[in-house]
């Protein structure tokens, strides 16, 4: 019998060529939209190796209908919270991401979300193509200057430093907050550790770069939008659940702090009903950070790395749970 292979969606050409260079049995999910969790408990039965995105939902239940042949789960993303990794580990289930190949795409992207929402630029799209550009106005689309500015950066990993990285240019104060200090990176760009209420208090622009964990799951709510500047503009570039949506709705009503911009939200994709939609001084993108022709070609090639990698019964190139090796 041929291994079996299920590719959850239609990835980028290069990784799914590699996946059909081996003689396996492999089936690809062709609909535009994720399968339902249903039908992937079907599609899983039998299984030897699942390439999966961050859409679908691979918990322990899903892992025991797929059966004890399975020899490896690779998601082709860095992050990893919509699987039950501990619950991988258990049943000796390698899981594999793609760390590395993303961050200066969505480091790219939280600038240009960052840029987007200090000048306007998505509100001034809209208003021209409203046909309500009758004249240059003095008092018109103020915003904030970059330059010159503090930016506050929550979680200084690779994206965290990447994002201080283009900071350089702009002569601004870095800030940042995490639980662990990098004190390389402190010196390479010009970033101050500082603890998070000092972050939020001084930053006019806040940029989330946190996985999502219990820890951080609702982290910025009414409190923290609280300590911020109320010209604050807050950068989302992670997870959607680190903020909590309805305390971010009152922050940008109430005029707690002044913007938002999302590549992120909770749910995914954001209800249409949802009252940030009803709002001006927000920007929301539809998780598209790390959507950069190479960055995707590289997240499907080391997703189909790892994924093979793991049918040969070798190490995960990318493995998040080493002690699955022992
Ligand atoms: C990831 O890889 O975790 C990103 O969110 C995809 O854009």
């Amino acid at each position: 019998m041929k291994p079996r292979v299920f590719v959850t969606r239609i990835i980028p050409d290069k990784g799914l060529a590699m996946v059909r260079q081996h003689d396996w049995d492999i089936e690809v999910w062709q609909d535009p939209l994720p399968p339902p969790y249903e039908v992937l408990l079907q599609k899983v039965k039998g299984l030897d190796g699942l390439l999966c995105l961050l859409t679908d939902k691979i918990d322990a239940n899903l892992m025991d209908a797929s059966g004890p042949q399975i020899k490896v789960i690779s998601q082709m993303a860095v992050g990893f919270d919509n699987i039950d990794v501990p619950a991988a580990t258990q049943r000796g289930i390698p899981i594999g991401n793609t760390p590395g190949v993303l961050t200066d795409a969505t480091a790219d992207f939280a600038w240009a979300l960052l840029m987007s929402a200090a000048r306007r630029v998505a509100e001034g799209d809209k208003f021209t193509r409203a046909g309500r550009w009758k004249t240059w106005g003095p008092i018109d689309f103020l915003g904030p200057d970059v330059s010159g500015a503090t930016l506050g950066i929550v979680g200084f990993g690779r994206i965290g430093q990447a994002v201080a990285k283009r900071a350089a240019g702009f002569d601004m104060r870095i800030l940042y907050y995490d639980v662990q200090r990098y004190p390389d990176a402190e010196k390479s760009f010009n970033a101050q550790y500082a603890d998070l209420e000092m972050v939020l208090r001084e930053s006019d622009f806040v940029s989330i770069h946190t996985i999502l964990s219990k820890e951080t799951y609702h982290f910025f709510d009414d409190a923290k939008f609280k300590l911020m500047k109320p010209s604050a503009v807050v950068i989302n570039t992670s997870r959607g659940p680190v903020v909590d949506p309805a305390a971010l709705y009152r922050a940008l009503a109430n005029g707690t702090i002044a913007y938002a911009a999302l590549d992120v939200t909770e749910p995914e994709p954001i209800k249409m009903d949802d009252p940030l939609l009803t709002l001006d001084n927000i920007i929301i993108a539809p998780h598209i950070a790390s959507a950069s022709f190479s960055s995707r070609n590289k997240m499907a090639t080391m997703a189909a790395a790892n994924l093979i990698a793991g049918l040969k019964g070798e190490r995960l190139p990318n493995c998040v749970n080493p002690q699955v090796y022992g």
